[in-house]
């Protein structure tokens, strides 16, 4: 076991010990390493004013998301590379072109946005750098800014993302891939700070003999809810188990009659499948928060979560998705229905990990759809959602299923 978070930056390896498991990679970033570039707004994933971006490797590429730092745990960044908007500029100090698409564009007023917004636009750049007024708005969707107005930030955009072929990430891509080969292992992280320690196995059958050792463990997936019981609810977590270094949880497949999807994939990393599925279930991913949180946070957590406005339940259900749970007992598979029991009360039993959910493909005579309704179009949970499925025979409906979430009255 490895005891020591490593992360790249910079174009260097770091090395960080005797960290506390509960502490953010933003108050990391602002009262440790005095980098305070990225703002804190919210700490709770709305604004976007912390926002980082994190490398990791996907064969020999490396890939780039943008994420709240102000609901990441330090240690989930092991094995990464960590860009803050300190590390953009180049090396001899002119602005990364992003930066001076904002300036050119009068982007920015008070700044304290800016970091975020730069970030966002900084991620996009790096990969699919789509210019399109649609996908910019997604880009865009989870930062906020309340004095310059969006139209000069979206125009700052549409000319940035498309503009950072020669900055020194480009220059610096083979090293980035490098140093990143170097930090992959199978070893498992295991922290400890003053009274909490946290775990991140590689391996399934790590994950299952760590829940037996420690039963009271809380699972971290991509901590989009776990992150505020710490930011805003003020608990301390003595015991967290990172699901987001095994691969096995990480899988999608195609498995002829339904899609396996595993507990650890993220909104983002679903989103193609699903949305080859139904447009609807791909649009309903799409509305889900911001790219920051779709990028960190996952449809096991959404479901593990049990709560009763999550946006994914309603759809996979009326789906007829099948919930696989695994333990040192096996793997146990439910309706996903009935993994619901009642109000905050779902069928996980001690020991257990929701291992992959498996949503059955649409046949030609059945109809789905899924709506969502939210005070804001973007960045904003559901007030009502809700989806239907029906087969058809001729014109007569042969099986019709229903499922809904509605915000609580007494929340
Ligand atoms: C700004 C913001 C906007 C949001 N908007 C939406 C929205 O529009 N729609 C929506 O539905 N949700 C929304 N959420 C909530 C959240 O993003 C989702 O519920 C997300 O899917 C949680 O997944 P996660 O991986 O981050 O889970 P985590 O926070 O890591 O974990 C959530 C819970 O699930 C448990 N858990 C996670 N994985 C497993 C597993 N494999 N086995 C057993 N237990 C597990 C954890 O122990 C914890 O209890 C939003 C959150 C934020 C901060
Ligand atoms: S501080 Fe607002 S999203 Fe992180
Ligand atoms: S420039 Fe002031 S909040 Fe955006």
């Amino acid at each position: 076991m490895r005891n020591k978070i490593r992360f790249v930056q910079n174009g260097q390896i770091r090395e960080l010990e005797n960290v506390d498991p509960n502490q953010t990679v933003l108050n990391f970033l602002r009262y440790e390493d005095a980098q305070t570039g990225s703002k804190e707004g919210c700490a709770e994933g709305d604004c976007g004013a912390c926002t980082v971006v994190l490398g990791e490797l996907k064969g020999d590429e490396v890939q780039y998301q943008a994420v709240n730092a102000c609901i990441q745990f330090l240690p989930m960044i092991d094995g990464k590379e960590l860009i803050t908007v300190e590390n953009l500029k180049s090396d001899d100090g002119h602005l990364h072109p992003v930066q001076q698409a904002m300036v050119d564009a009068n982007a920015t007023q008070c700044g304290f946005c800016t970091p975020g917004f730069v970030m966002s636009i900084f991620a996009e750049a790096q990969g699919k750098a789509r210019s399109d007024l649609q996908s910019i708005n997604d880009v865009l969707a989870g930062n906020l800014c309340r004095c310059t107005g969006y139209g000069t930030i979206i125009e700052a955009a549409r000319n940035a993302v498309t503009s950072d072929t020669s900055s020194h990430f480009q220059a610096r891509k083979t090293l980035t891939a490098e140093l990143l080969s170097e930090l992959a292992n199978d070893e498992m992280l295991a922290t400890s700070g003053a009274n909490n320690q946290f775990f991140a196995p590689t391996t399934t059958s790590e994950l299952v003999q760590l829940l037996d050792t420690h039963p009271e463990a809380t699972i971290l997936a991509g901590a989009t809810d776990i992150g505020l019981w710490v930011t805003k609810k003020h608990e301390r977590l003595q015991t967290l188990i990172y699901i987001g270094q095994i691969k096995e949880l990480k899988q999608i497949s195609d498995e002829g009659d339904f899609i396996r999807v595993g507990a650890g994939v993220s909104y983002s990393e679903a989103w193609e499948i699903l949305q080859s599925l139904s447009s609807d279930l791909g649009e309903l991913i799409r509305r889900i928060a911001s790219t920051q949180i779709r990028n960190s946070g996952t449809i096991g957590g959404n479901i593990a979560n049990g709560s009763p406005i999550g946006d994914t339940p309603p759809a996979l259900i009326a789906l007829n998705a099948t919930l696989n749970l695994q333990s040192s007992k096996g793997v146990r598979s439910i309706a996903l229905e009935d993994f619901f029991i009642e109000y905050g009360k779902q069928d996980l039993l001690s020991g257990e990990f929701v291992a992959s959910v498996d949503i059955p493909k649409i046949q030609a005579q059945q109809r789905f759809r899924t709506y969502k309704i939210s005070k804001r179009f973007d960045q904003d949970i559901s007030a009502l959602c809700a989806a239907y499925s029906l087969r058809l025979e001729g014109n007569t409906v042969a099986t019709y299923a229903f499922a809904m979430a509605e915000w609580p009255e007494h929340l």
